[in-house]
């Protein structure tokens, strides 16, 4: 295994919290949550015009593979493909028919996995926080998406300490030194970019941003920009 590899995987273990069941488990439990009605609204907004029946979808930063699993099964035409590189949610990974897959690679720095041109739609859904840099994966992604393909990224943005703060901690002050010092750290690494950062980055790698949708009372962002 590489360096870089087990540097991303140590990484991830501390930012979800030093519990990979426990995360993984997490992941499961907020995949209806994230992927409710106005999540596939905008899904169908934003790939029904571009994504054919027999089309390729890459979901990166796939979890367990929930979303590939669904994929796979709602259109038996396309193929779906999966890419996650954290132990305890590969070992958990649901079963999947036989036009869903999942793929093990360092998103930080993506492997060419795919044809320049080949891909139709890829989704990064609560992915680019994690990530040291999202630069590399942009430029790949545009490297993979057919011309006119999209890329749909929905991740929370930055936002003022009090309202990340008091969403989960009403009242910090009764909060114990760990529970502060957990909620101090992911204030850093849950806001990184506002929708702005993340619209440069992605016009810089050369992607067309079509639309930033606010939601979570602006706490988060659904991208949709085309290669
Ligand atoms: C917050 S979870 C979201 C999972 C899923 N997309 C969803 O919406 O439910 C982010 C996922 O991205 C994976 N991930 C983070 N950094 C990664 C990297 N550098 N390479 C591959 N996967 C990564 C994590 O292990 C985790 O499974």
């Amino acid at each position: 295994m590489s360096m870089q590899l087990e540097h991303t995987q140590s990484y991830l273990l501390t930012h979800h919290g030093g519990d990979g069941q426990l995360a993984a488990q997490r992941t499961q439990d907020s995949h209806t949550r994230n992927h409710d009605e106005s999540f596939w609204r905008f899904w169908y907004q934003w790939t029904e015009k571009i994504l054919p029946a027999d089309g390729h979808v890459v979901d990166l930063g796939a979890g367990i593979g929930l979303f590939v699993q669904t994929m796979a099964h709602r259109f038996p035409d396309l193929t779906t493909t999966g890419i996650e590189c954290a132990p305890y949610m590969l070992e958990r990974t649901v079963e999947l028919p036989s036009n869903g897959h999942i793929v093990v690679d360092d998103l930080n720095a993506p492997s060419n996995l795919f044809q320049h041109d080949s891909i139709d739609t890829c989704i990064a859904n609560m992915l680019i926080h994690e990530l040291h840099q999202p630069i590399l994966l942009f430029k790949q992604v545009k490297h993979w998406l057919k011309p006119g393909g999209r890329l749909i990224l929905i991740d929370m943005v930055r936002q003022p300490l009090e309202s990340y703060l008091t969403h989960k901690h009403p009242d910090a002050t009764q909060l114990e030194r760990d529970q502060l010092e957990e909620s101090f750290q992911h204030f850093l690494e849950h806001n990184r970019y506002t929708p702005e950062d993340l619209s440069f980055m992605l016009q810089h790698c050369g992607f067309e941003v079509e639309i930033l949708e606010p939601f979570k009372k602006g706490r988060a962002i659904r991208i949709a920009a085309t290669a």
